[in-house]
């Protein structure tokens, strides 16, 4: 399976700090943030990855990076995305690389406590669709929430919901076959006019093809002042990606 890290946006909340910089390439505790997902990726045996960013700082990527050797990566690619279409628009930019295969999909700012090796093992196994990682948060309203059934099947997923209908946020760690870019070039750009990934996993949803898994350990964005420095304090608790 290949990994793709989604590394763009305009990181406005972070501002003034991203107006010379990338988020992503913000500090988080000792290591620039975009080093979390690729280690989590390196951990659960992914090595080829495709980083997507964009802006005018999409450079300062390749200087921190290189080849992404010394992460223990195999082969690292950069794409660039012009403009701010959302996080199904940038992964679009992504077809060509995953040339038809599964893929895990990254947010690059989230950080998590444990290695999610167990759900990414599982999501091989399975023999199509899509896998969402959920993770019990006090501020569901920030995220996409799932609402479930009676059996514990979600129903739908909703975006930034007023009334959130669960405290079950989505994470951004999602595995897609390879139909996730068919399903990304028929969605309309939502309210906030963006290509929703919400609207990408309610497709999976509606054909019954999206299974989850409960994210272990603590798992944070860092997109925010409050979230970045939460991500900071925890890694230095614990560290991140753990075994
Ligand atoms: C995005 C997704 C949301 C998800 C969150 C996880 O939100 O749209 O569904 O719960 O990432 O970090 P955004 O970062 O665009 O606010």
């Amino acid at each position: 399976m290949k990994g793709i890290i989604l590394a763009g946006g305009l990181g406005t909340r972070l501002r003034p700090m991203t107006l010379v910089t990338n988020k992503h390439l913000l500090p988080v505790y000792d290591r620039p943030m975009v080093y979390y997902p690729i280690e989590c990726l390196v951990n659960a045996g992914i090595n080829e990855v495709l980083i997507v960013t964009g802006g005018e700082h999409a450079g300062d990527f390749f200087k921190l990076l290189r080849n992404g050797k010394d992460l223990g990566l195999k082969h690292l690619e950069y794409a660039y995305q012009e403009g701010e279409g959302g996080i199904a628009d940038a992964l679009k930019l992504a077809e060509d690389f995953a040339d038809g295969g599964k893929i895990c999909v990254i947010l690059g700012d989230n950080i998590i406590e444990k290695n999610i090796n167990h759900a990414v093992d599982d999501f091989r196994k399975q023999e199509k669709g899509a896998k969402v990682l959920l993770k019990k948060v006090e501020d569901p309203h920030r995220f996409g929430v799932a609402e479930f059934n009676a059996d514990g099947t979600i129903k739908t997923i909703i975006e930034k919901p007023k009334n959130p209908p669960s405290d079950m946020a989505v994470t951004g760690f999602y595995m897609y076959d390879g139909r996730v870019f068919d399903i990304c070039n028929t969605l309309k750009p939502s309210g906030r006019g963006e290509l929703e990934i919400t609207d990408v996993n309610n497709d999976y949803l509606a054909r019954g093809e999206l299974t989850w898994a409960n994210l272990d350990g603590w798992w944070t964005d860092a997109g925010t002042v409050p979230s970045l420095l939460r991500a900071t304090n925890l890694v230095a608790e614990t560290g991140a990606n753990n075994t």
